[in-house]
């Protein structure tokens, strides 16, 4: 069976939201490692309550390049079984860029959640960016990793309206409770293995 990797920075909402619909949907995949670049991360413990193994890879005080420490999470993933040829890694609120080389060795096999509407709104602060652009529809996004900044072909969209007295925070929660249906749907479009990509597209099946 395919092996799941998720990579945590903080929370960990997503990564729960995926975990319990393996669990419940009978995705037929099986998930393998969280894993952390922060040690206070709340989602270790949220995994852990669940059963799942964890393991820390500190980037604080990490002495080395990005590669380095890309190769060590490559490590990791594939001591626990998420192969270039056997594994997805989701990336869930992971507040680092990976680096080119790790992109290019899971080609096709890394996906990321972003809260906007892509490609509108790339980067940080995507729900203040919508707020201060003045959009009028927001959501979320969940996509393939390619080399640039939220910009691999997109597998799927949650759409919400923006309200006229939203804030940040409270369209931040509403894209979220969209976020946590997105993304396990996502997960289980690509271990039935119906997502084809084509150039920039996806075609779901
Ligand atoms: C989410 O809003 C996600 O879209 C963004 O970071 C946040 C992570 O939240 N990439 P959580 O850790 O999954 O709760």
């Amino acid at each position: 069976m395919l092996n799941l990797g998720i990579l945590i920075s903080g929370r960990g909402s997503n990564m729960e939201s995926i975990l319990k619909a393996i669990k419940r949907k009978k995705i037929p995949i099986n998930p393998a490692i969280i894993i952390s670049n922060k040690p206070d991360a709340k989602g270790l413990k949220i995994a852990q309550k669940m059963g799942i193994k964890t393991e820390v890879i500190e980037s604080k005080n990490f002495k080395g390049s990005r590669l380095d420490y890309d190769k060590k999470i490559i490590s990791t993933l594939e001591k626990h079984g998420v192969t270039p040829k056997n594994g997805l890694i989701c990336l869930a609120g992971f507040m680092r860029i990976i680096s080119p080389e790790f992109v290019k060795k899971y080609k096709n096999r890394i996906i990321n959640i972003h809260p906007a509407l892509l490609p509108s709104f790339p980067g940080l602060d995507a729900q203040k960016q919508a707020i201060d652009n003045g959009a009028k529809y927001s959501g979320c996004t969940v996509h393939f990793v390619d080399s640039g900044v939220d910009t691999g072909p997109i597998i799927l969209q949650l759409v919400i309206k923006v309200r006229n007295n939203d804030t940040e925070k409270t369209l931040s929660k509403r894209i979220l409770a969209k976020e946590h249906k997105a993304y396990p749907e996502a997960v289980r479009l690509f271990a039935e293995n119906r997502i084809k990509i084509v150039g920039r597209k996806t075609i779901i099946s």
